[in-house]
């Protein structure tokens, strides 16, 4: 939520702004901003709207600038107009402050400034920062390292709540100073140069040497070098890590949006979980598990439940995942929502493994839940307590270097390379993968699968980067034609039983989210209990039905949806004749073991969503109202 960039270097700041705010546009787009420093004075531009908006600004100047800070809005305190857009600044226009994040006791600090004498000129939470700083620096003697690092020092001690910010000033020209609490932010070392950034997608075209920030952690930035302290002033000693990325992963390579090339890189995201985790000589007589997730045994040991916290897109992931661990592992399992989670924990049980799954590993919700049960568990046990109530805590994540993954030791990395559309299509996939190989490891270790049946789903699971690729290449031919017809539609009823009902859900969030259409998921023998009401020729109905355990049974519940006269649209199969009579229109999918179909059912229901949004003109990547990392509560 709000992209934050920053430059100190040897060129043109504000090129290099721009592109690294194009980067993280994907984190809000309410409104944006630069400010830079430049003869002893600072400018500082905003733009309500788009980049694009801020650009054609900017496009008439000349700044020769080599310092500045950048921010890509999105809306959280005040509405999305230019004078809440970042960079804000004090009273004197000397600094400037561009933040991520929510500032909890504002309104009082805010009270207090104005007292003072600030003068306010927005609605926002952040504007006390720079006030704040602007008070410290008057005040402070300090000149050692620097008097600017001491007042934002200073000043991000008075502020609670979660925040990333970065400072610059007019009068100290030659050094910017950034600040992380519960809020990303990475800093990147160039040659000569050094940036700063919520995410790395800004910084790799320039450098793959980045530090993220820790919790309580503030670092001063100069032409020469990268000073890291503690929010007690304390110095810390630490050295960047190399990112195995490059710049092409961060471009659209051809394709007209990046959801849609993200959706096409599905086969290759599950051939690398494969490659990662599934041992490749493992035969039925080995020894050892077929899957190796390098995981310690400490979070298997007397394994009683599962419980497992997300949003969104992860959320329904997990409950793919519940299905898994309960019908191969046997294991109990919970999915919670992590926003409701925090506020209402189920009771503590003994030998619990708790999964936080989020893509981004900055979903404030889903660390917060984690924090929490860490902390709660921790407590009862110091208490006096059973050890067997200590925390067990895994992430599933597709960045590793996130918060989430400086939080918990154990990970697993869905390995699905960075997305940038807003709509999660493959990290939603590679969730999915760390699912199956986490229940099949653990099935294996509890010996609650039988060989045959493991072996039929190692195989299974080898052939389906092959049979993602056929549903890709056919998929013009199904898809497009009804997309024509549905386009205007007003809204749509997505229905899946057992392991399909979950992309089902996945398959209504999907197009509500980048369509703006009204859809609705649900398990399809819950019909009859009420939604069926909804139901007439208007309203399409796709049914996901997968040969298996509960087919008939939703083949039986699309045949009352088609008696109240709906359009049927099946995500099946081609080759049964009580389901080519059933559905009006068939998206096929190979048919393959039901427990594997997830993998295969989303992907239409993805390319549907993106046909329907693409044809009517909407902005894919960008959808209205949304941010692709959620990092305020
Ligand atoms: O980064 P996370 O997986 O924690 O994000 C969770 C949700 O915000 C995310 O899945 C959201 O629902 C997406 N827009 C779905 O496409």
């Amino acid at each position: 939520m709000c992209g934050i960039v920053g430059y100190i270097g040897t060129q043109a700041a504000t090129d290099i702004l721009l592109s690294g705010l194009e980067k993280l546009e994907y984190r809000g787009y309410d409104s944006a901003g630069i400010a830079t420093v430049l003869e002893g004075q600072l400018d500082c531009i905003r733009a309500k709207g788009k980049l694009c908006n801020l650009r054609e600004k900017l496009e008439s100047q000349v700044n020769p600038s080599r310092i500045g800070i950048g921010h890509t809005r999105w809306a959280t305190h005040g509405k999305p107009e230019e004078y809440n857009a970042h960079p804000h600044t004090d009273t004197a226009r000397r600094l400037a402050v561009v933040q991520n994040g929510i500032i909890e006791n504002y309104r009082e600090l805010r009270e207090g400034l104005k007292e003072r004498g600030h003068e306010f000129r927005s609605d926002t939470d952040t504007e006390v920062i720079p006030h704040l700083i602007a008070e410290f620096l008057s005040s402070s003697s300090s000149i050692s390292p620097s008097p600017l690092l001491e007042a934002v020092r200073q000043a991000v001690n008075k502020l609670e709540g979660a925040f990333a910010i970065a400072v610059i000033s007019a009068d100290y020209p030659d050094e910017f100073i950034v600040a992380r609490q519960q809020a990303p932010l990475v800093i990147g070392f160039g040659k000569g140069e050094f940036f700063c950034a919520s995410d790395t997608p800004a910084i790799v075209p320039h450098t793959n040497a980045v530090l993220p920030l820790e919790n309580g952690e503030m670092a001063r930035l100069t032409s020469l070098g990268v000073e890291v302290y503690n929010f007690a002033g304390d110095r810390l000693k630490k050295s960047p890590r190399t990112l195995n990325w490059n710049p092409v992963m961060v471009e659209k390579q051809g394709f007209k949006h990046f959801m849609l090339k993200e959706i096409y890189e599905q086969p290759g995201v599950v051939r690398a979980c494969l490659e990662s985790y599934l041992n490749d000589d493992w035969q039925p007589e080995s020894k050892n598990s077929p899957i190796n997730l390098g995981l310690s045994d400490e979070l298997y040991r007397d394994l009683e439940q599962i419980q497992i916290v997300a949003c969104g897109t992860s959320w329904h992931a997990g409950l793919v995942g519940k299905y898994l661990l309960e019908q191969l592992a046997g294991i109990p399992t919970m999915v919670q929502y992590a926003s409701e989670f925090r506020y209402a924990p189920s009771p503590l049980t003994p030998n619990t493994l708790s999964i936080g799954v989020t893509q981004s590993g900055e979903t404030a919700d889903t660390l917060a839940a984690l924090a929490m049960e860490k902390e709660r568990r921790a407590a009862y046990c110091q208490n006096g307590n059973r050890p067997s109530f200590q925390p067990r805590l895994l992430g599933i994540t597709n960045r590793p270097e996130s918060t989430l993954g400086q939080m918990i030791p154990n990970i697993i990395n869905t390995h699905a390379g960075i997305e940038i559309g807003v709509a999660a299509t493959k990290t939603f996939v590679a969730q999915l993968m760390a699912f199956y190989c986490l229940a099949l490891d653990l099935a294996y270790r509890r010996q609650t699968i039988a060989p045959t049946k493991l072996e039929q789903i190692i195989s299974g699971l080898r052939q389906l980067p092959a049979e993602i690729e056929v549903i890709l290449e056919s998929q013009e031919r199904y898809v497009e034609n009804l997309v024509h017809e549905l386009a205007e539609t007003q809204d749509f009823i997505f229905l899946g039983r057992g392991i399909n009902f979950p992309i089902a859900l996945e398959g209504a969030l999907k197009l509500k989210e980048i369509s703006y259409i009204h859809a609705e998921g649900y398990p399809a023998g819950e019909m009859k209990h009420g939604p069926i009401a909804l139901l007439d020729a208007k309203v399409p109905v796709v049914a996901i039905a997968m040969p298996g355990n509960v087919y008939d049974k939703v083949l039986s519940n699309a045949q009352e949806a088609k008696a109240r006269d709906a359009r049927l649209i099946g995500v099946t199969p081609t080759n049964d004749s009580e389901a080519a009579d059933t559905f009006d229109d068939t998206i096929p999918v190979p048919a393959v073991d039901e427990l594997l179909s997830p993998i295969l059912t989303v992907i239409p229901l993805q390319l549907l969503a993106y046909q329907i949004a693409a044809h009517r003109g909407l902005d894919v990547d960008q959808p209205r109202n949304l941010a692709k990392s959620v990092t305020v509560e």
